[in-house]
């Protein structure tokens, strides 16, 4: 039978949902010794992973070419829709913040404040909350550096251990929503393929207790 495929994250998220497949009982021996590739079997079951960026596992499910998949919580709030977000595994867990530099009198003013994120849903929805007039300036990855070249007057980004904020002079001004990984599942296989996929999302759920 056609093995269910899953979506892994690369990076952040993997060694930790490595850890969670072995204790699973998944044989991850090629998952440890992947070298470059992409696909890659899991021998002591029916099931194929395949390693991709988080918003590729978002659109790999959404599409179906994936049935499953482990990406962040922040990609999720930013990207997904058409999908059944089943489970938090607890891990990777950080928080979408409010930063700025040090000290610097963020709601004072009357300037529109410029705003640096990968996020810009996320930020744009915070601001409207606070009814908050400001513009977003879309940034792909070290997001920090956006206020230090005078580029933002803040950043709205995930923080971890604060060290990226803390090495480069920035403060969080306000916690925005907490993050960690998820199991996403495709909308038409959690229909055709239950049978293989609750039995799956009941051994996940057990064996991330035991992480
Ligand atoms: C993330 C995030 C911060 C940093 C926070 O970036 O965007 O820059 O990690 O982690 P910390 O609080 O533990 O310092 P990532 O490393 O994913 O890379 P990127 O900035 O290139 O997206």
């Amino acid at each position: 039978m056609k093995p269910i495929r899953i979506a892994l994250t690369k990076g952040r998220l993997e060694k930790n949902t490595v850890a969670l497949f072995q204790k699973m009982g998944f044989d991850c021996q090629n998952l440890l010794n992947k070298g470059r590739k992409l696909i890659l079997d899991i021998p002591n079951a029916n099931l194929q992973v395949v390693l991709a960026k988080a918003a590729d596992v978002i659109t790999y499910v959404e599409r179906g070419v994936c049935d499953m998949g482990v990406v962040g919580k922040d990609t999720i709030l930013e990207l997904g829709s058409q999908f059944y977000d089943v489970m938090d595994l607890g891990f990777g867990k950080c928080q979408f913040a409010l930063a700025a530099p040090k000290n610097s009198p963020f709601y004072e003013g009357y300037t529109v404040k410029r705003i640096a994120t990968k996020y810009p849903k996320i930020a744009t929805e915070f601001f409207e909350k606070k009814g908050m007039d400001i513009e977003i300036i879309k940034i792909e990855g070290s997001v920090e550096l956006a206020p230090l070249l005078g580029l933002s007057h803040a950043i709205v980004d995930i923080v971890e251990t604060g060290t990226t904020l803390k090495e480069n002079g920035l403060e969080v001004i306000e916690y925005i929503e907490p993050v960690s990984a998820h199991v996403i599942v495709n909308i038409a296989s959690l229909k055709m393929r239950k049978g293989e996929i609750e039995p799956l999302l009941q051994k996940m759920e057990q064996a991330k207790g035991e992480l």
